[in-house]
């Protein structure tokens, strides 16, 4: 994809990968479409890029993703590219198992995707063109200790975006692009340091170039990818031998049983 005055949707936007993304686009004279709760920090972010417009969305609230697409279409007439990234990383410990934590991040992680994906469908099948590149996550096909609801809520994005790649592309050409970080330095990890992190301006170029190159699966960094398949060839009885409180890595809440 040549990224030049094609109109840009982001979600998420106030966020540490996408901050640097818009950073990219922005040189890339794009028009941008920015969204996030933090409207201050939407303002914030606009203020020196001379094509972009903000408004405070809730992903959780489908009426306000209807008024993000729509004021986008508005503005631009038409929608070439919607990157969407907002997410929460929320531990999960197996303590305090509880049904509304799962369903608090399957709104977020999962149904603000499928929001924006319901809005965004019948306007790319009438361009007959757009693509739709989504974040997930590298581990997304076997479970990690402590991480359940997070994972669960990855792991049905990616299934889904895998599931409407195909159709979408040969009956409406839309491209959609599944986009898996292994661990970048962002406001998420912060309480949960992983080793190895990279930076969110390399995760950010990373994203920017798998989508110019047409990638339907961008995958970093590399030596997590490999270690993520690696563990993936692994017999389940070997994948339980892993020790579960390191598998939980740093940070993770110490929880007393009740
Ligand atoms: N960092 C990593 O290691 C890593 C690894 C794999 C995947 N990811 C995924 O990458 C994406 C970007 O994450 P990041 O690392 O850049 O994290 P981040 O800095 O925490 O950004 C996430 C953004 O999502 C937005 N958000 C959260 N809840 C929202 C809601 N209900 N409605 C609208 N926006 C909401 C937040 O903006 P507001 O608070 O302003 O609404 C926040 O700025 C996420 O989907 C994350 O799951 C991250």
């Amino acid at each position: 994809m040549d990224f030049k005055d094609k109109v840009v949707l982001i979600s998420g936007a106030t966020g540490g990968m996408a901050q640097e993304i818009i950073k990219i686009l922005s040189k890339e004279d794009c028009k941008l479409a920015i969204f996030a709760r933090r409207e201050e920090k939407l303002k914030e972010i606009s203020k020196n890029l001379s094509n972009c417009i903000y408004q405070k969305c809730d992903v959780t609230k489908p009426e306000d993703v209807k008024k993000a697409v729509g004021a986008t279409l508005k503005k631009y007439g038409r929608i070439d590219l919607a990157l969407l990234t907002a997410g929460v990383l929320v531990p999960f410990p197996i303590q305090t198992f509880n049904s509304k934590q799962i369903r608090d991040s399957l709104e977020i992680n999962f149904m603000g995707n499928v929001y924006f994906i319901e809005q965004l469908l019948p306007i790319m099948k009438k361009q007959k063109s757009g693509t739709m590149a989504v974040i997930s996550t590298l581990p997304d096909k076997r479970g990690v200790a402590g991480w359940g609801t997070y994972g669960a809520s990855k792991a049905a994005l990616s299934w889904l975006l895998e599931s409407l790649r195909a159709e979408a592309k040969q009956r409406y050409n839309i491209d959609i692009i599944t986009i898996k970080p292994g661990s970048v330095k962002t406001p998420m990890i912060e309480k949960f340091p992983r080793q190895g992190a990279i930076s969110s301006e390399d995760a950010a170029k990373a994203i920017v170039n798998g989508i110019k190159k047409g990638k339907k699966i961008i995958e970093f960094p590399l030596m997590e990818v490999l270690l993520i398949k690696m563990k993936g060839l692994l017999p389940v009885f070997a994948y339980d031998l892993f020790p579960v409180e390191e598998s939980k890595g740093a940070g993770f809440p110490q929880v007393d049983e009740e």
